[in-house]
């Protein structure tokens, strides 16, 4: 977790660092550092805090052509100006950043770098005296370099400087992302296409075990037997237009403002269902079980899938990534194993799909990054186009992922219904039938989403919100879901304690803590469940706590033990989950505001968690 940047060209390196941190602060922003030369002098500055805290008055003076920087979420050693990147090797001849585990590094400790003092917490410290180590042996960059890569256990992604060579940026990478940005006498080398996008769309995406070299004009890459490679160069301005705030305070208000077209573009691609050939047919014909696998917000949308899944008569079940890893497993041939990641970058998330891989499973992916690594390592990817998620708590990419989970359920419906009438597939059968229509109506829906409309519902209940010590979601089947994606979204911005409980399971417990301090949020989006829930909030009532419901159902606004009411949409009953849980996504929101945090930066949180 982290995130490196790197730039030589003929204009002033500090600024373009500057810039790419600034882009890939998503991926971190404990503390934050930068190494240059200047006159062929090497020097490092880094410290605690966001980057902005980093580029003072002193490093803007600055002047130098090129450079490397970092951006970190501390894993390996606290949050320390000591343990901040770039690291440099004892005698100073490495200066590096990394993101990524070294997971070898006690081990390389001890059989190497016997005596060296070392003067941080890290692993990558240890990897910048690694190679110096071999540098001082063999005086070769590359061979040494490639002596490091086939030690090195774990994920890495390093941008390096040699002090004696102020005209190249040397890297190599293992299962943690790294693109090089090709620009006009100049190059980049960053964790993400957003970190250069601004100055150039053409990149490169370095694979697993390359390594190489970027200059002012030229570079040169290869692969773990040191052959030479030539890499395609791809175009990113097409999925990275959206990348600034706009008139937005937050990123994460801008990118609740963009659900309806995070919806509406990732049905549009499914339009197309068949021929983005994610799937094939005959895949789909053999299965009989379906496994979701996820973490935070994305296991949420896995739920409400599994539910989706279980409605066409699918067996399915879903497990939360760092979960799935240690329960023991039944492969079986006949499961297909569907894993969602905004990022497709989430270590939990990935580990499973490798260990699914070694048992020969079958692998399909939902991802809102289509050059994820994810989508190299599944068998299929099924993309959702909600465009750049910047905020750390993920808002947009759940409507899309919901979306893509409902239509790729109808999918199957529609594949199985042929299975049994064993009938053949003919183009009048295919998705324009049965997939279309769903699409039309989820598009429409879309469509009549005001954001503003929720705001003015939802914002005068901040202050009560904001007064809470803890906060409780309720709700039955799918509002279950929900009401669990309202308490991780309220806890991960405003830190107030909130739990989500299924309606019927407050009784067996929990209830014990309701008093007249106590705030329930309970979600009625079912009609045949109402009553149930409405049960429930008389018995919290009946304790002097207060309620909110949010609901479709506006009769209910009459029952006298609801404090609030905020009011959805009324649509069919499937497509609930895609759009109920935005008012929650407002409030915690305003909430998260009006106590002076930063939503977009939660803390002690990143967007792409790349350490298990
Ligand atoms: C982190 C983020 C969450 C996100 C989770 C899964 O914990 O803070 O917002 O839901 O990772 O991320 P993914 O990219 O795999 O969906």
């Amino acid at each position: 977790m982290c995130g490196i940047i790197g730039y030589i060209g003929e204009n002033n390196a500090i600024d373009f660092l500057h810039y790419g941190l600034k882009k890939l602060e998503y991926r971190g922003y404990d503390s934050a550092g930068v190494a240059y030369f200047n006159k062929n002098q090497l020097t490092v500055y880094k410290k605690v805090g966001q980057v902005d805290n980093l580029f003072d008055e002193k490093l803007l003076k600055v002047n130098s052509n090129i450079g490397i920087g970092h951006t970190r979420w501390a894993t390996n050693g606290k949050i320390s100006t000591e343990n901040s990147h770039p690291h440099q090797s004892f005698s100073k001849t490495i200066t590096l950043v990394h993101n990524g585990i070294i997971e070898n590094c006690t081990e390389l400790k001890n059989k190497y770098l016997k005596g060296i003092n070392l003067q941080s917490e890290t692993d990558t410290e240890v990897v910048a005296n690694l190679l110096e180590f071999f540098y001082l042996k063999n005086h070769h960059k590359l061979d040494s370099i490639k002596i490091l890569m086939s030690l090195l256990k774990g994920s890495y992604a390093l941008a390096i400087l040699f002090n004696d060579d102020c005209e190249n940026i040397y890297f190599l990478k293992n299962r943690s992302p790294l693109v090089i940005g090709c620009g006009n006498n100049c190059n980049f080398i960053s964790s993400d296409t957003l970190g250069f996008e601004k100055y150039t769309s053409k990149y490169i995406e370095i694979d697993d075990f390359e390594f190489g070299y970027i200059n002012k004009k030229n570079m040169e890459i290869f692969d773990k037997n040191s052959k030479k490679i030539t890499k395609n160069v791809k175009d990113c301005a097409n999925f990275q237009k959206i990348n600034n705030k706009m008139q937005f305070e937050h990123y994460m208000l801008k990118e609740i403002f963009e659900i309806p077209d995070a919806i509406k573009n990732t049905c549009e691609l499914y339009k197309n269902f068949e021929s983005i050939k994610i799937i094939n047919k005959n895949l789909f014909n053999k299965i009989k079980r379906i496994k979701l696998i996820a973490c935070g917000t994305s296991y949420h949308a896995s739920l409400i899938g599994e539910k989706y899944f279980r409605e066409i008569g699918f067996d399915a079940y879903t497990e939360i990534a760092s979960e799935f890893l240690y329960n023991k497993q039944i492969w079986q041939k006949d499961t297909l194993y569907i894993f969602i990641s905004q990022s497709g970058e989430t270590a939990d998330t990935l580990s499973c799909v490798e260990l699914c891989k070694k048992h020969n499973a079958k692998t399909l992916c939902i991802t809102n990054v289509p050059t994820s690594r994810i989508t190299k390592i599944c068998d299929y990817t099924l993309p959702i186009c909600c465009g750049p998620e910047i905020a750390v708590a993920s808002t947009k990419a759940f409507n899309g992922q919901v979306c893509s989970l409902l239509v790729l359920s109808k999918y199957l419906q529609f594949i199985k219904k042929i299975n049994i009438k064993k009938k053949k597939l003919n183009k009048k059968d295919t998705h324009s039938t049965s997939i279309n229509k769903l699409i039309s109506k989820i598009i429409k829906i879309s469509k009549s989403i005001n954001i503003n409309t929720f705001i003015r519902q939802v914002k005068p209940l901040t202050q009560m919100v904001k007064e809470s010590k803890n906060v409780f979601f309720v709700g039955k089947d799918y509002d279950y879901v929900l009401a669990l994606e309202s308490a991780l979204k309220l806890k991960e911005i405003s830190y107030i304690n909130s739990v989500a409980y299924p309606s019927g399971e407050l009784k067996h417990g929990t209830i014990s803590l309701v008093d007249n301090n106590t705030l329930t949020f309970a979600y009625i989006t079912e009609k045949k469940l109402s009553s149930k829930t409405l049960n429930v909030i008389n018995q919290i009532k009946s304790r002097g706590g207060k309620v909110v419901v949010i609901s479709p159902f506006i009769e209910l606004q009459k029952f006298e033990n609801i404090d609030y009411f905020i009011k959805l949409p009324e649509v069919n009953n499937y497509f609930y989950p895609i759009i109920s849980i935005i008012p929650m996504q407002i409030l915690s929101y305003y909430v998260s505001v009006s106590l002076g945090n930063n939503p977009d930066k939660p803390r002690n949180l990143a967007k792409s968690v790349t350490v298990e």
